[in-house]
């Protein structure tokens, strides 16, 4: 018998994936860039079992088993066996996955990610596969390519039409720019979505931004990223980081019928941070959003706790401190100043809007937990 347990990080996108070329080899149309995040915070956790004893395959998620026959996971499995030394007799074994995450999938961010990323990172340690893995994440879920590494990560579309050249690099590790934090605010919201799949199908058979957005824009976009983050420019990663993502979701209007992600509290915070900045005088924080409502917010550590004073003020919440803040320790929040309520004509929602709050930080890449 052999067993390995792994761990791998989510993702958050500043140039957003949103688009496929080959729907089954999950190859996108533009590169794409992500700060993975703090495994300490939030993760994905995959432990693999093979035997010659087990009678059958098995796929258990967050305590649910599912078809082990599913075309994402059999595309990765084949592809991990491919690169898999033939006489390493455990190869032939049938193996049972457990998956889970250690965060709500309320939460709405990208679980498949990190699922993906720790399944494939946790096969490729249990077959003993050397070298580059990401292409395989991919073909599980596009973004989880990107959690195969640590740091700030870009994902290269490649020209390839099989794709062994759609696939991750770091542009620099996770202690490079060790101020960056992110604030994670789960919106309330019960609506169902379409899932970034089915989403970006739409987007790429109906819209016509999109082709604009692919081949024009986001190339642009993605050098000035990388230059953004290497020079560890605030002010040119935070324009990049909200234009991006607002480009993302005029293009799932754009779509037809439109796919509307936001909600009005995406909405309401995108404005604040844009009254923020307007009142900080320069960028200070950057929002970012996903395939559904949620809005997470890149800022440097320093400004935190400024802007969870205005956040908590514009959205209170009678939730207890402890279940409201999740992730990392945060500086003690003040009541807001009276002069920025009047200056910036500041007026408080009904209670209850957001959900809670995840604090977190870039972090590494996958490892191994507990090899036994
Ligand atoms: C909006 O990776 O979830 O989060 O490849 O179909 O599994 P599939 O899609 P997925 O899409 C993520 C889209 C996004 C933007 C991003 O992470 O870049």
């Amino acid at each position: 018998m052999k067993m390995i347990t792994c761990i791998a990080p989510i993702n958050m996108a500043v140039i957003k994936y949103w688009g496929k070329r080959d729907e089954e080899l999950i190859l996108p149309i533009n590169d794409s860039i992500s700060a993975s995040l703090s495994t300490d915070v939030m993760c994905a956790k995959t432990t693999i079992v093979t035997s010659a004893l087990l009678k059958e395959n098995k796929f258990w998620l967050n305590g649910q088993e599912q078809s082990f026959d599913s075309p994402r996971l059999t595309n990765c499995l084949r592809a991990i066996k491919k690169r898999a030394d033939e006489k390493l007799p455990h190869l032939h074994w049938n193996i049972s996955i457990c998956s889970e995450n250690n965060f709500p999938t309320a939460a709405g961010l990208a679980s498949s990610a990190a699922g993906y990323a720790c399944l494939v990172y946790a096969l490729a340690q249990l077959y003993n596969i050397e070298g580059e893995i990401s292409n395989i994440a991919r073909q599980g879920s596009g973004s989880a390519c990107r959690s195969i590494y640590g740091g700030w990560v870009r994902w290269h579309k490649g020209n390839s039409p099989v794709g062994e050249d759609s696939l991750a690099k770091q542009i620099v590790p996770a202690d490079h720019w060790p101020e960056m934090r992110l604030l994670v605010l789960v919106v309330n919201d019960t609506k169902k979505k379409y899932s970034s799949a089915k989403g970006m199908a739409i987007t790429t058979l109906t819209s016509s931004l999109i082709k604009y957005r692919a081949n024009e824009i986001v190339p642009r976009r993605i050098e000035a990223m990388e230059q953004a983050i290497l020079n560890k420019n605030f002010q040119s990663f935070a324009e990049l980081t909200m234009k991006d993502s607002n480009s993302m979701h005029a293009c799932c209007l754009d779509s037809f019928p439109p796919i509307a992600y936001m909600n009005e509290v995406s909405h309401s915070i995108i404005q604040l941070v844009h009254l923020y900045n307007d009142y900080k005088k320069e960028l200070t924080v950057a929002y970012t959003v996903d395939a559904g409502p949620n809005t997470c917010i890149y800022l440097l550590e320093s400004e935190v706790e400024d802007f969870l004073s205005i956040v908590n003020f514009v959205f209170p919440n009678n939730v207890d401190d402890n279940e409201y803040y999740r992730g990392l320790k945060l500086p003690s929040i003040r009541p807001l100043d009276e002069s920025i309520v009047k200056d910036l004509n500041l007026s408080a929602n009904k209670e209850g809007l957001l959900k809670y709050i995840i604090y977190t930080k870039v972090g590494e890449g996958p490892r191994v937990l507990d090899d036994s």
